[in-house]
Order: structure tokens, then C-alpha cells, then sequence
């Protein structure tokens, strides 16, 4: 069983990861500054005399170095970042120092004290509004936000850090990922997150355009066994993969399995489709199984029926 670092571990992938993390034995030290995660997410892992937090800023100078100094991890996931593409618009320093700088510093102390292996929270925001789908790896690169400009270069940087030895490096680039835990509250926060909140309040949710658009969404608990599989496993080398389904649903799709669920909620208000939204994401899943082993497993339906149940 190994020791892994966890950055963003109070959020929603990380609380989940860090979970998965301690369920499959291992020992985990987690640092979050609770900025958009909570500390009631890691209710459970805080009773695990496996597990501990500090509440620090990953972005600050020597923090990380001090933290990973002291816990000798063989792995770390970095999970922590700016993750609203609007606030990455409205503030693009902050998101250069959260997501590229804050990079620059894990890559920096997994090097000064012997850390293994890296796993990356990228996104499917580096390849931009492709309409080329499904979006297979080689995809060309154009993200349209500081944030996915961000996640680009955080890549990049690990990659590169890869490549001068004696690491391994493994970029996730996760579609829309969902599932309990997501905050609503977000700016960022993903469409069933949102609908969640309204269906559970008895209000009707609002369709922006006819509903048939689609994404690949992915349950928070295939992302958080991606991100340990690839953490713990031996024998892999490092690249990059889509963390997807490669399984395309529909808005509507979506809201049918929360209207079986919540008959009296009226059904959704449709409006004009707003301009800049992309129509249809899907990700191409093989790499990722090639490399990792990894393919997703939980059946959106299911998933959703879980978060719906979760309260
Ligand atoms: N949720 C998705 O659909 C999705 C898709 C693609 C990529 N991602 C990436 O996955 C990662 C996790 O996202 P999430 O959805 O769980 O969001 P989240 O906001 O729940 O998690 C991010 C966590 O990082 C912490 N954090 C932020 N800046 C920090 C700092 N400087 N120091 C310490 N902690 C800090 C936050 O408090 C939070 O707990 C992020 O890197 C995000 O960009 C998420």
C-alpha cells in the first residue's frame, strides 16, 4: 500500500478520490484551502487514522515543499485549482497563479524529494469548441478560456518534468463530471448539479435551446478509480488520456430520469439557446483503457439515481 498526496482534496473529485484512496488501503495526506471545497466533504476519511489535511494555499511558496517533504508520498494527485472558466476570464492572474503556477510548484517537489508519480486533473477545455467528434487526444488544441489555456499548460509543464526522469506523469482530461458532492453553488458547477438543486427544491429547471444537446457526462466515482488506478499502478509510462464515457446524453435524457423521480415538479421551461454554448461534447474513451485499464463503468442513469437519493 502506498503513501499519496492529495491537493484539493476537501473538493468534489478529491473528496471522492481520497475515499477511494483509503477504501483500497492506502495512506493519503490531503492540502486544500477550502476555496471552493468543504471540510464536511471528508466527514468519513477525517474518522481514518489513515488520512489527515492540512488547510494550506498549494499556490504559496514552500507549501507544497514543506508538506510533500514531510509525508515522502510516492504519488501525488493534483486536483487543486481555479475551477470556474468565468472567474479564469474575470481573473486571469489569479488563474495563472492557481493553475499554473500552483503546477509549477508540484512538479518542483515531487522532483526535490524523490515523488514518483503525478496524476493531473486536466479537462476536455483544452480542445475548445471541436466539433470533430468523437474528440480523440491528437485532437487539435484550442482552448477557448484562460482556464483551459491553463489546464494546456499545466500539461506541458508536467510532461516536460517527466521527460528529465525519474517521473511518471499521467494527464486526466475529464469530461463533465458529476455525482454527489458537486456543489451547486458553483459558478462552474456542472448542469446536473444545478438541476439537482432545482428538482429537489420542487422548481422547474430551464433548457437552454431544444434539449438535444449533448455531453459525455462521467460519474465522480469512474473519475475517482481513473485517478487511483493511475496513482498506484505499476508499469505505466507517462501521457495524456480522456477520462470520458464515450457515451453521448441528451439534457433530455437527463431531465426524464429526474422527472421519474420528482413526478409533481413541472416540466422544464425551455428558452433561446445561448450563443457560445457548445451543442455536443464526447470523448473518445480507448486510450485510457489502453494505457490504464480504465473505462468507465457506472451507467449515467444509475449515477443519477444515486445523486438524486444522496440528499
Ligand atoms: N468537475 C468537472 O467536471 C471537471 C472537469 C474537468 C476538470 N476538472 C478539474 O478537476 C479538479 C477538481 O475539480 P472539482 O470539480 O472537484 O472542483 P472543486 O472546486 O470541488 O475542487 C477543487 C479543490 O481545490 C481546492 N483549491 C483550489 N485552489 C487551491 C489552492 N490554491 N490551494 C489548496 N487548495 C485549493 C478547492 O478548495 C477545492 O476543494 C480541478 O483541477 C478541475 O479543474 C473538473
Amino acid at each position: 500500500m502506498g503513501k499519496i498526496f492529495v491537493t484539493g482534496a476537501a473538493g468534489f473529485i478529491g473528496s471522492h478520490t481520497t475515499d477511494r484512496l483509503l477504501a483500497e488501503g492506502h495512506e493519503v495526506s490531503g492540502v486544500d484551502n477550502l476555496r471552493s471545497g468543504h471540510r464536511h466533504n471528508l466527514t468519513e476519511a477525517l474518522k481514518s487514522p489513515s488520512f489527515r489535511l492540512a488547510e494550506a494555499d498549494v499556490a504559496e511558496a514552500g507549501v507544497l515543499d514543506c508538506l510533500v517533504a514531510e509525508f515522502q508520498p510516492e504519488a501525488i494527485i493534483h486536483l487543486a485549482a481555479l475551477v470556474s472558466v468565468q472567474e479564469s476570464i474575470q481573473d486571469p492572474a489569479l488563474n495563472r497563479r492557481l493553475n499554473v503556477t500552483a503546477t509549477e510548484l508540484v512538479a518542483a517537489a515531487a522532483r526535490a524529494h524523490g515523488v514518483r508519480r503525478i496524476v493531473f486533473a486536466s479537462s476536455a477545455a483544452i480542445y475548445g469548441d471541436t466539433t470533430d467528434l468523437p474528440i480523440s487526444e491528437e485532437a487539435p488544441k484550442r482552448p477557448i478560456s484562460p482556464y483551459g489555456e491553463a489546464k494546456l499548460a499545466s500539461e506541458g509543464i508536467l510532461l516536460a518534468a517527466a521527460a528529465a526522469g525519474g517521473l511518471t506523469v499521467r494527464c486526466h482530461r475529464y469530461f463533465n463530471v458529476f455525482g454527489p458532492r458537486q456543489d451547486p453553488a458553483s459558478q462552474y458547477s456542472g448542469v446536473i448539479s444545478i438541476f439537482d438543486r432545482r428538482y429537489r427544491d420542487g422548481k422547474p429547471v430551464t433548457i437552454f435551446g431544444d434539449g438535444q444537446q449533448t455531453r459525455d457526462f462521467i460519474s465522480v466515482h469512474d473519475v475517482a478509480r481513473a485517478n487511483v488506478i493511475a496513482a498506484t499502478s505499476g508499469g505505466l509510462v507517462s501521457g495524456v488520456a480522456n477520462i470520458c464515457t464515450g457515451r453521448a446524453t441528451s439534457l433530455l435524457d437527463v431531465v426524464a430520469v429526474f422527472a421519474s423521480h420528482y413526478p409533481a415538479v413541472p416540466p422544464p421551461t425551455l428558452a433561446p439557446a445561448r450563443s457560445g454554448d457548445i451543442v455536443h461534447s464526447l470523448g473518445r474513451p480507448e486510450r485510457a483503457r489502453a494505457e490504464l485499464g480504465f473505462a468507465a463503468e457506472v451507467p449515467v442513469a444509475e449515477a443519477l439515481g444515486e445523486l438524486i437519493r444522496a440528499g
